[in-house]
């Protein structure tokens, strides 16, 4: 890369003509994976090429006032499916040695498990892990982030029928079969907390489901889907993990896992009340994905709340869940949040801002504030999160899926001030000296992944929130390193040095 800005001291102030100090990686193992991370929708483009068929998310944003914000879509997004050599060669300019992306499910099943497998999209992927692993680049790789085949919604309402879990297991398989060899890390969801919530509880991401109070939907229940929903995601993740072991570990020496977006909530008393809900959060955001799979049951939180709303798991499902478990858990954190009681005390404002459940706490931002609405900048968070995560699922490898800094762009920006990325370079390096404490606490911790390696297509809010090390001119596609994407290769080199 060659970058003309000027480095950062530790404050992230600019120095000139001195060279930038990165965190101190010394206590991360050398087989550690630095990468980026992506996704299908999100990156690709070539929204019906090749035989791919449409998924929910082109249907979604096609319809006028969905992405309200610029009125865009993903049918281009920044064109990796053309474009995945030369964006290769920036990952080999970071000095990454992993690259996280999502395979899109319509393009290898334009109809789901209705109607054949489209081989040139399996060319394609097939292409992009052969050229990542000959730059010495590991693939790790989501089944699913978000974008499904539209089919399978117009059949049966995808995630709330049951036999989606006979759709993902049939599409992991396939996966499997024709990627396995050479890929050695799998994810099956990508934050299905986020997917159930935002199309579930609130319709702001397809299908658009949710009772009029939550959002601005007319169809949906939002008091009930979400738990049938993400009751069929963790069975799904089962179906597909379970198959993984069964057919291919053996041979193909991998290992599964799943991502959840892993928010920090901070008690923001020391009271006991606070504290209960901060529980309370992480448990209806979190634990009501992992604790399932983990331990073969909803948090205590959730079942003492919600009674016979959730679910039951059946023996059989149980003994599913067992045998299929979980080789590492994938952490998206970006954001904390103080949480306040409001089920046993009264609280400021009953259910302000809260994510999810509403009326049991009270939510609101802790640490710097962004134009972000649900990004406040606390690194303390990262190893706060790590720390938890470590205590309550015995310790469970742990990689860093995402982690990284959007800005809602300024239309008067000018492109030279945007690639002085200071506060990026500041978020990463605080979240990953945190990280570095939470290591040197013990936890088992494998890799970091920077969200993202190129600006793109961040869902509702278009194109109009900028998270890439590398900036990218929408008109021509050319792609800019950062400061953060030298601060990166930096701290990177740094660590491979100390090997
Ligand atoms: C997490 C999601 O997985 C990703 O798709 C999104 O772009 C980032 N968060 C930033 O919001």
């Amino acid at each position: 890369i060659s970058c003309s800005v000027s480095p950062l001291n530790l404050h992230g102030d600019q120095i000139i003509g001195s060279s930038s100090r990165p965190a101190d990686p010394s206590p991360l193992p050398g087989s550690f994976l630095f990468g980026t991370s992506s996704s299908s929708y999100q990156f690709e483009g070539a929204y019906n090429s090749d035989g791919k068929g449409p998924s929910n998310w082109d249907v979604y944003s096609h319809k006028e006032g969905n992405i309200i914000v610029d009125g865009s879509n993903g049918d281009v997004a920044v064109d990796h499916y053309h474009r995945y050599l030369e964006d290769i060669g920036l990952m080999v300019g970071l000095g990454v040695n992993s690259y996280r992306f999502s395979i899109s499910w319509a393009r290898i099943l334009p109809k789901g498990r209705f109607g054949g497998i489209n081989m040139d999209g399996i060319d394609y992927y097939n292409k992009l892990i052969d050229a990542l692993l000959s730059r010495g680049i590991q693939p790790f790789v989501t089944l699913n982030h978000f974008d499904i085949p539209q089919e399978l919604e117009d059949r049966y309402g995808g995630w709330l029928s049951p036999l989606s879990r006979l759709d993902f297991r049939y599409f992991a398989d396939i996966c499997f079969k024709y990627f396995g060899d050479r890929v050695k890390h799998w994810i099956t969801f990508n934050e299905p907390n986020l997917l159930t919530i935002l199309g579930y509880r609130k319709g702001e991401f397809p299908p658009s489901r949710c009772s009029s109070q939550f959002g601005n939907c007319t169809t949906g229940d939002s008091d009930k889907e979400p738990f049938i929903v993400a009751h069929n995601l963790i069975l799904s993740h089962a179906a597909a993990a379970y198959t993984y072991r069964k057919k291919y570990q053996k041979a193909q020496k991998g290992t599964i896992g799943i991502v959840l977006h892993a928010a920090w909530f901070e008690p923001i008393s020391d009271s006991v009340e606070d504290k209960l809900a901060s529980e309370r959060a992480l448990s209806f955001f979190m634990n009501w994905f992992l604790d399932p799979i983990i331990f073969g049951r909803y948090p205590r939180e959730m079942v003492e709340i919600l009674g016979n709303t959730l679910p039951q798991f059946s023996g059989k499902q149980l003994e599913k869940l067992r045998r299929s478990g979980l080789d590492f858990i994938g952490v998206n954190h970006y954001t904390s949040h103080y949480v306040q009681d409001c089920l046993f005390s009264d609280c400021n404002e009953p259910g302000k801002g809260a994510t999810w459940s509403e009326g049991y706490y009270w939510q609101t931002s802790i640490g710097q504030t962004t134009n972000l609405p649900w990004l406040n900048i606390f690194p303390e968070g990262m190893e706060k999160m790590v720390n938890y995560i470590k205590e309550r699922y015995n310790n469970t490898p742990i990689y860093i899926t995402e982690n990284g800094l959007g800005e809602l762009e300024d239309p008067k920006l000018r492109k030279d001030v945007s690639l002085q990325d200071v506060k990026r370079v500041e978020y990463m390096e605080g979240h990953l000296n945190s990280l570095i404490k939470a290591v040197r606490n013990g936890a088992d911790v494998r890799g970091y992944f920077a969200w993202s390696l190129l600006d793109n297509f961040e869902w509702n809010f278009g194109y109009t929130v900028r998270f890439g090390l590398h900036h990218v001119d929408y008109k021509t596609m050319m792609r800019t390193p950062r400061l953060s994407a030298s601060w990166y290769r930096e701290f990177i080199t740094k660590h491979k040095k100390m090997h």
